[in-house]
């Protein structure tokens, strides 16, 4: 298994894993956005065919300058193919973004949302990477399940 950063070749295979695990789905334009504005934060895991069986996408958000103007680090997405989860990839892909958000955009956290009943998920930010929960977005997703936003606080990982 390769793990990389993500590239304009790679969108196809990420949209189409979103597709097949999240019912969160995208624009071709907003995966292309994301990987264009901030080339260094988004990641692709791939088999040895070359198929693409997880990604990371995410951003960088600024504050104002009135208001500190610091930057920090959101995840907009990831996700792993079915046949491909306990291998710990969803790790090294939130690894490998959170390390260049540090070190590219000096970004003093990470933030996320997650379904409120998403426990794998919650089980990787969490237990894994040491996420906590911020706050509670009331009737978040477009069902009306609530979400959690996680938090995580960033620091050199070298
Ligand atoms: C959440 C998801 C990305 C995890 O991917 P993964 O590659 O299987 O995760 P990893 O192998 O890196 O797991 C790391 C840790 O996360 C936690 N974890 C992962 N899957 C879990 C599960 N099904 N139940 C509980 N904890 C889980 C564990 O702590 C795990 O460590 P361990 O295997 O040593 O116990 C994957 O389940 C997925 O694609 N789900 C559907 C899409 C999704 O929900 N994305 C997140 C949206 S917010």
């Amino acid at each position: 298994m390769n793990i990389r950063l993500a590239r304009a070749e790679d969108l196809a295979g990420m949209q189409s894993g979103n597709l097949v695990n999240l019912p969160e789905n995208y624009l071709m334009k907003f995966w292309m956005y994301h990987i264009i504005t901030w080339p260094q934060l988004s990641f692709v895991a791939e088999n040895d065919k070359g198929h693409i069986v997880g990604y990371v996408l995410a951003k960088i958000e600024e504050e104002p300058e009135d208001k500190g103007g610091e930057a920090h680090g959101h995840v907009n997405s990831i996700s792993v193919l079915r046949s491909y989860r306990r291998l710990g990839l969803a790790k090294r892909l939130m690894l490998l973004s959170q390390d260049a958000m540090y070190s590219v955009y000096k970004a003093k956290y990470v933030s996320l949302h997650v379904r409120k009943s998403n426990i794998a998920a919650i089980g990787l930010y969490r237990d894994t990477l040491g996420f906590e929960v911020a706050e509670m977005e009331k009737k978040y997703y477009g069902d009306g399940e609530d979400a959690y936003v996680m938090k995580l606080y960033l620091q050199s990982q070298s």
